[in-house]
């Protein structure tokens, strides 16, 4: 675990928990929302989606990530991760290879009630992304 001033994160922990305040989550009910920021300081937002076939559910991190991705931003700083109905919530395996593709050392602060935080890096969730290069 990192230790973060979660003062100086505050406008970008909002946007992750409104943007889980728009989750379609009717199946699990556990709303996600997720926050990136770039490196240029722009925040980019998603929440999951899921479908009555389950499997084709989306994760709240991809969405943001793929809505960064079509604005033209892939160099990202640090993702915020929200769900008013589970404290702490922590990338799935998935989500955190989906991640590491563009910053394997990314931070990522999840949060839990009463404006308490934790943050990690994603390679310690993920040690051994599979990364080809380029
Ligand atoms: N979920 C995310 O959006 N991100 C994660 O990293 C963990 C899981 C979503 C997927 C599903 O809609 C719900 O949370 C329950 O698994």
């Amino acid at each position: 675990m990192e230790k973060i001033s979660s003062r100086r994160y505050l406008k970008i922990i909002t946007a992750a928990r409104r943007a889980a305040l728009n989750a379609y989550a009717p199946y699990s009910k556990i709303r996600v929302g997720a926050a990136i920021r770039t490196r240029s300081g722009r925040i980019y937002t998603g929440c999951n989606v899921e479908n009555s076939s389950y499997p084709l559910s989306l994760c709240a991190e991809r969405n943001a990530v793929g809505s960064a991705i079509a604005a033209g931003e892939k160099e990202f700083r640090y993702l915020v991760l929200s769900s008013p109905d589970l404290d702490f919530i922590l990338p799935c395996g998935g989500c955190a290879q989906f991640l590491a593709e563009f910053e394997p050392d990314l931070l990522i602060i999840t949060t839990g009630k009463d404006d308490r935080y934790k943050a990690y890096r994603l390679k310690d969730i993920l040690a051994l992304p599979f990364l080809r290069g380029e």
